[in-house]
Order: C-alpha cells, then sequence, then structure tokens
C-alpha cells in the first residue's frame, strides 16, 4: 500500500475562532510538519458561491484564513497550501466528473435536501427556491478537490462526511468506466479533537454567532470570555467542571497538570469571575506571539498573496499531468 495522501478543504466563509482552531487548525498544523506525510491545505473559495456570500466578505474571510494558518506555523515546505481558485485544473475536472455523477446522488446530498426541507417548512410552492446550481453540484466541485490531488484520507467534521463518499462513489463509477484512473479516499472524522462550546454554551459556531474569534485584540478577548455562560452557584460553592465551558475551553488550550490544578480548583468553589479572568490570561498567553505576527500578516497582504501563489505553483506541477491522464481517458486527446 502506498503513503497515505491528507487533504483539508476551508471553506472561506467567515473568521476563524478557537473552535476552529482546536479542531481543526491544530491538529492541521502539527500533521503539516510531519515530514512522512505528504499533506494538501487549501482555502475553498469557489465552494463560498454556493450561498452567494458578499464579495468582499470572500475576499476578507481568504486573507484571515490564510493568515491564520502561515501565522500559526504551518509548514509550507513540506505541506502544499494553496488557493482552489487559483488551480484552474480543479473546476475542469469538476465538469469532467459532472458526467460521471447521477443526478440522484445530489438529490441525496444533505445540504441540498436541507433547504428543501427549509422551504416545504415555510410553505413555498417552490421546493427548490433559493438552491442555486452551486449549492445543488457542492459535493462535485468537492470530489474534484479531492481526486485533484490522489487524497486517500480526509479530515473531516461529521457534517462533510457525506460529501467525501459521495466522492468516493463519483471516482468509483469514473474507473468503472474509464479504467483505474482515480484514486478512491475515504473520511477520517476527528472522534479525537475537541468540540468547544460556544458563549451560550451550544457548539461554538459561526452560525451560531456564539464564536471567540482566535486571534481577538486582547481587549476583546477580555470580553467576550466574561461573557460566557456559567450558573449561579456563588463563590466558595463547588462546581462541576463536567458542566461548563469555562472549564473546557481551558481544557482544550492547557496541559493535563495543568488542567488537574483548575478541577480542584472548581471542587474548591472558585468563583466564576476568577475562573474567566484565568481562563483570559492563559489563552491571551498563548495565542500572543501567533497573534502578533497574524497582525503583521493582516497588514501585509502582498506576502500572503505571495505564499499562495508559491503553493499554488507547487500544486499545479502535480494537477497539470494528472488532468492530462485523466482528459486522455476520456477522449477528449489531441488529434495528432
Ligand atoms: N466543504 C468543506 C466544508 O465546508 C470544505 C471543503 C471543500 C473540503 N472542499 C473540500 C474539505 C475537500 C475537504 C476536502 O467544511
Amino acid at each position: 500500500m502506498s503513503q497515505d495522501i491528507y487533504l483539508t478543504g476551508i471553506t472561506t466563509t467567515g473568521t476563524p475562532h478557537i473552535g476552529n482552531y482546536v479542531g481543526a487548525i491544530r491538529p492541521g498544523i502539527a500533521a503539516s510538519q510531519d515530514k512522512s506525510k505528504q499533506n494538501y491545505y487549501f482555502l475553498a473559495d469557489y465552494h463560498s458561491l454556493a450561498k452567494n456570500e458578499d464579495p468582499d466578505r470572500i475576499s476578507q474571510s481568504t486573507l484571515e484564513i490564510a493568515a491564520s494558518w502561515l501565522a500559526l506555523g504551518l509548514d509550507t515546505e513540506n505541506a502544499v497550501f494553496y488557493r482552489q481558485s487559483d488551480i484552474p485544473e480543479i473546476p475542469e475536472l469538476t465538469w469532467i466528473l459532472h458526467g460521471m455523477t447521477a443526478k440522484g446522488l445530489m438529490n441525496r446530498a444533505h445540504s441540498y435536501k436541507a433547504s428543501v426541507q427549509a422551504n416545504t417548512e415555510s410553505g413555498s410552492r417552490d421546493p427548490d427556491k433559493g438552491v442555486t446550481m452551486a449549492l445543488y453540484s457542492y459535493p462535485i466541485l468537492m470530489a474534484a478537490d479531492i481526486l485533484m490531488f490522489k487524497a486517500t484520507r480526509v479530515p473531516v467534521g461529521r457534517d462533510q462526511k457525506q460529501h467525501v463518499e459521495m466522492a468516493r462513489d463519483i471516482a468509483q463509477r469514473f474507473n468503472h468506466h474509464y479504467g483505474d484512473v482515480l484514486v478512491l479516499p475515504e473520511p477520517v472524522i476527528g472522534e479525537t479533537t475537541a468540540v468547544l462550546a460556544g458563549l451560550d454554551g451550544r457548539k461554538m459556531s459561526k452560525s451560531y454567532n456564539n464564536t471567540i474569534p482566535l486571534f481577538a485584540p486582547e481587549k476583546r478577548l477580555r470580553k467576550l470570555i466574561m461573557k460566557i455562560k456559567t450558573n449561579s452557584l456563588e463563590p466558595g460553592e463547588p462546581k462541576d467542571p463536567s458542566d461548563s465551558t469555562l472549564f473546557d475551553i481551558y481544557k482544550a488550550f492547557a496541559t493535563a497538570e495543568e488542567t488537574a490544578a483548575i478541577e480542584q480548583a472548581y471542587a474548591d468553589g472558585i468563583a466564576w469571575g476568577e475562573m474567566k479572568q484565568t481562563l483570559f490570561e492563559y489563552i491571551n498567553t498563548h495565542l500572543a506571539p501567533a497573534r502578533e505576527e497574524y497582525d503583521r500578516l493582516i497588514a501585509n497582504p502582498a506576502e500572503v498573496e505571495r505564499a499562495l501563489l508559491a503553493g499554488a505553483e507547487k500544486a499545479r506541477a502535480i494537477a497539470g499531468p494528472y488532468l492530462a491522464v485523466i482528459r486522455h481517458a476520456i477522449g477528449i486527446r489531441p488529434l495528432g
């Protein structure tokens, strides 16, 4: 069995928050430094068209996400870090895969079905109201992202597992029809990576508007942490760490020993105000060096652009020749 190839895609909508950091960015960066692996990391900016986001928002998000990964130490020598829209081979492969994708398969995609259900529930006469073709065929673009680089392992959250399985189905059908050309990917679901709760105790997510931005300036960070929901137990009353967002966030950053000490503080009845201050100081100290580099990169977007273009060059050196093989397999060939 040949070496596994890992591929991670990040949609360019929104500002990275500490939930993204502990769930995806931190493990991804650690993996990028593993010299025994060939990893791909990319900004899925064409995917952001599915929901017709504000253009300035998409551009700003692209800068923020790229600057975050770079500031935190993504190893761009070892890994390939690029922006989807810099790789024209990807949309080209997307169209090729359209020919091997059953419409019925797309009908079954969760994200499409959720839109149809929302329309039906709101009493709309058109079940496809507001559904663009970019939303509908989103899984085909994602399949192209994955198959273009022969990725075998795709780390995703639970909500994206079906998309990776669809990429596999599409590749299988392609190979059945045209010969053994595409490599079948597998989703990797992070069972052990932390899922953080947000300010209100629900899962930290942009859609709930309850996030703590990863590189919020110090004052804002403190203000947000002070807002985290707690219960009404008084100082001196023992508190339960297993039912505390403050504790969960602390644990996601701290060492096992530090976490044990805080557990003891909970048993001893630490006041919520004091715990919030402790958490703020911990996270602030932990993130300060990367935040400084992040701020520097945000002020120097041309430097981020250069890093992405260098990554695109590496990516295209792999995608170009492979796409030529794929085109040949489907009968799109030079005529002599
Ligand atoms: N759809 C993914 C998400 O929203 C992002 C993504 C796009 C992706 N293409 C990908 C993830 C390819 C993994 C592989 O999270």
